[in-house]
Parts: C-alpha cells; structure tokens; sequence
C-alpha cells in the first residue's frame, strides 16, 4: 500500500487526472489516495494558489501525482519542488507509435539538476545592466550525478553521458564534470562519456540515438528537455518526475490547456506516463512496463485515441482502452 498525493488542479489537468485514476484503479498494486488542492481554482476561493495544506499532505506521502496548474503554475510547482527539495527532474525522451514523431525508435532520459545553476534566482542590476549568478556546487553535482547512475542501473541501461561547456564556463562546469566522473567510479558496468551543450542540441537532431541517460545542468537541462519533448512528438504525450530525498512528484509538462478544458478530449497520455514514472520510482517496475505497454497498444492501433493523436475519442474513451489493455 502506497500512499499517494493526489492534486488534479486546474482545466484539464483535472481531466486527465481522472482517466489516469481510472485505469491504476485496475492496478493489482494498492494505493491510498489523499486528494489536495492547488492552483488557479483553489486561489479565486481563497486567495491562496498552494495551501499550507496541500504542502503537507504531500510531504506525508511516498509520492504525488500532479494534473496542472494554470496561471498560478509558478507559485504552485515551482514551490512544491523548492519546499520539496525535488533536486532531480527527469524526462524521458521516448517515440510512441501513432504519434507524429521525428524519430520513430528514440529511447533516452534526460535527468536535470533542478535546485540551482542559472536558476537560483541571483540576478541583479549593475550600472551597465544586470547580471546573473551560476551557482554550482559539489554537493548538488554529485547527488544529482549519482542520481542517473542509480537510475541507469535500475532501468538497465547502459551508458550515461556528462553534458556541460566546461571550455568555456571552466570552473562551474568544471566542477559539475569532475563530481561526474568521481561517481562513475563507483559504477564500474556503466559505459560513461561527456558532451558539450552545444554539440549535444546538434545530435539530437543528427545522432540522437547516441543517448541513453543524459545528466546535466539547469538550464542546460531545460533547453535540451523540451528539444527531446520535440523529438518525439507533442506536449499531450511527454511526462516529468521531480525527485527528491524523500519524495516524487509526477506531472505532465502540458499545462492546464484553457482552450481545450471541459470539453473531456484532453489526451491523457503524458498523465498515464507521469504514472509510469511514478511506479519506477516505488520499485513497481513490472507494473510500469505493464502499465507503459497497455498505454502503447492503444496508440499503436490507433482506433481509440483522442484528437490531437488523430482520433476522435475522449478522454475518458481513451482511458478505458487503455485499463482494458492493462487488465489484459
Ligand atoms: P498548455 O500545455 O496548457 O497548452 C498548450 C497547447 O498544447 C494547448 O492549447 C493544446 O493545444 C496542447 N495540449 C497541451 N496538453 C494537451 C493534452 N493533454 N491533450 C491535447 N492537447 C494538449 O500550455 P499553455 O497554453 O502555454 O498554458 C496554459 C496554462 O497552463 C497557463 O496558465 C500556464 O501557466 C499553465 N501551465 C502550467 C504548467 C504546470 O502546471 N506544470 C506547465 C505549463 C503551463
Ligand atoms: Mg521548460
């Protein structure tokens, strides 16, 4: 029995956190639900977007699954994954069958370093303009490095690759390519190398199939993330984890949709992968591959789908394909 913070939040967020419930309903694994709320709804009420609440709930939980805000997404996510201490964000970079991809066999995770870097938030105004600070340090190299080692491992994959530019930016990146190499060490199976930045948006494009793990920094990590979200066709389809020590958060990177929200055509892919996402991080991995594969099948007969996948399916229709592929 796992216990599980659920906060659907705004527009379809809402949505495809139910078709994703639905079909984990079917899961022979037990989980306890506690719901919260957050978001643009939750602060018209009360003028509050994340309620001390909701930060506790998911603080007494072994992870959180999370639908998505909308305009107070910032003060929402940004602060859950700070007050969290969610230093890991991984995205997978994978094609699916029926999806308009550039690459129809991509298989890659990217892991991001999500606490600091050009994101700290150091910025000041200097007489000529302004400046930012890149904050690097051991420690969150190293953890965040050891982090997709780990995660190489438990996933059997077999290679994990440094990206950096430490040509250029010589001491913080510096430090974050020797804290990589320090871990490898002690993951001796593990095929290892290190790529500039630069080079790497390159090869996603030319060579992508190169990568297996990619661990980085920051910004670097950003950039590359949506460029991967690229390969592989559409913002319905890709999911995220936030990692910390002692907690998960699973989200898909799509927003909360207005456009598209109460309409019930949402696709709820990247919410069902979110949840795969979710069972690697509790060591459920059959349940993941068999949740993940339930998931393909639907795409790959492509009969059941919603529209931006081609269809004309909702998003409840879709869900049910799938728990019935996931039964099987
Ligand atoms: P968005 O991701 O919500 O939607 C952009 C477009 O992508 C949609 O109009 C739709 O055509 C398509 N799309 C996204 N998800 C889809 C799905 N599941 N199925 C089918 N089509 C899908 O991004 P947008 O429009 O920039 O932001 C809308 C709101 O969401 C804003 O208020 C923004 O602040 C918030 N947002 C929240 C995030 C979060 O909670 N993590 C992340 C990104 C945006
Ligand atoms: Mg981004």
């Amino acid at each position: 029995m796992y216990k599980i913070a659920v906060i659907p939040g705004d527009g379809i967020g809402k949505e495809v956190m139910e078709a994703t419930l639905h079909i984990l309903e079917a899961s022979k694994i037990d989980f306890e639900y506690t719901f919260a709320e957050a978001g643009d709804e939750y602060a018209e009420k009360t003028g509050i977007p994340l309620p001390e609440e909701t930060l506790n709930i998911v603080k007494n939980s072994q992870a959180c699954l999370f639908g998505a805000a909308g305009e107070t997404a910032a003060d929402v996510i940004v602060k859950l994954r700070r007050e969290l201490d969610l230093y890991v964000n991984l995205r997978p970079v994978k094609s699916y069958p029926g999806t308009k991809c550039l690459f129809d066999d991509l298989d890659f995770v990217i892991v991001r370093e999500n606490t600091e870097g050009l994101y700290s938030g150091l910025e000041e105004y200097t007489e000529e303009g302004a400046t930012a600070t890149r904050v690097i340090t051991h420690k969150a190299s190293e953890r965040i490095c050891r982090f997709a080692f780990e995660y190489a491992e438990k996933t059997s994959r077999n290679k994990v690759t440094a990206v950096h530019k430490a040509n250029v930016l010589k001491k913080t990146d510096g430090i974050f390519r020797d804290n990589f190499y320090k871990v490898a060490k002690d993951f001796d199976d593990m095929e290892t190398d290190d790529r500039y930045v630069d080079a790497t948006a390159m090869f996603f494009l030319t060579k992508p199939h190169m990568f297996d793990v990619i661990v980085t920094t920051n910004l670097f990590g950003d950039i590359l993330s949506d460029e991967g979200a690229g390969l592989v066709g559409g913002l319905g389809l890709i999911p995220s984890a936030n990692i910390g020590e002692n907690n998960g958060l699973f989200e898909p990177v799509h927003g909360s949709a207005p456009l598209l929200a109460g309409k019930g055509i949402a696709n709820p892919s990247a919410m069902i992968l979110s949840a795969v996402l979710m069972l690697e991080y509790l060591d459920e991995y059959d349940e993941a591959r068999k949740l993940e594969k339930a998931l393909l099948t639907v795409l790959k007969e492509g009969n059941v789908v919603t529209n931006d996948l081609g269809g004309n399916s909702s998003t409840m229709e879709m869900a049910a394909e799938v728990r019935a592929k996931f039964e099987e």
